[in-house]
């Protein structure tokens, strides 16, 4: 399989793109993150129009700590159980900086955006915001997450 990463500059996504964007560039400024001082936010768009934002949560025991993005999509299911999650966009900050720090998921977030396409049967659209206003769009976690852990049936 090909993994096809598109590169953008932010004025080149849509609107609703961009609107996502900026709603977790909004949260990652509440973000409590002490201990890294990485400030992410992620917002999750569902199939219903409505809009979910989280940013990290740190822990002094560092394992505890749960990523934006990992939140906001357990709060999408938890609470919008009928509505699938389409597109993802996580941008982060470090502690002092004015410029977007390049982000892309962990593998354990990466696992959960899979849970979330096998649970709704829809794949996520991800934008991930770096340095300069360039977005990487990925459609899909297997671009991101090729050879899957994903189906204990077959
Ligand atoms: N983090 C996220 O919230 N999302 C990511 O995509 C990358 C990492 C958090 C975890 C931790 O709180 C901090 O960023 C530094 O790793």
């Amino acid at each position: 399989m090909k993994t096809e990463i598109e590169e953008l500059m932010l004025d080149e996504l849509n609107s609703i793109e961009q609107n996502l964007i900026s709603r977790a560039q909004e949260i990652s400024k509440q973000a409590y993150a002490p201990y890294s001082g990485f400030h992410v936010g992620a917002a999750v768009l569902l199939e219903n129009g409505e809009i979910l934002q989280s940013s990290n949560q740190e822990n002094v025991s560092f394992p505890t700590g749960v990523c934006a993005e990992r939140l906001v999509l357990g709060y999408a299911g938890a609470n919008f159980p009928n509505s699938a999650p389409i597109m993802l966009a996580v941008v982060a900050q470090r502690g002092g900086e004015e410029t977007w720090a390049g982000v892309s998921p962990c593998g354990i977030c990466r696992q959960t955006i899979n849970e979330v396409e096998n649970r709704f049967q829809k794949s996520v659209t991800m934008l991930f915001l770096g340095p300069n206003g360039l977005v990487r769009r990925v459609k899909g976690i297997s671009q991101l997450l090729p050879l899957k852990f994903d189906d204990l049936k077959s």
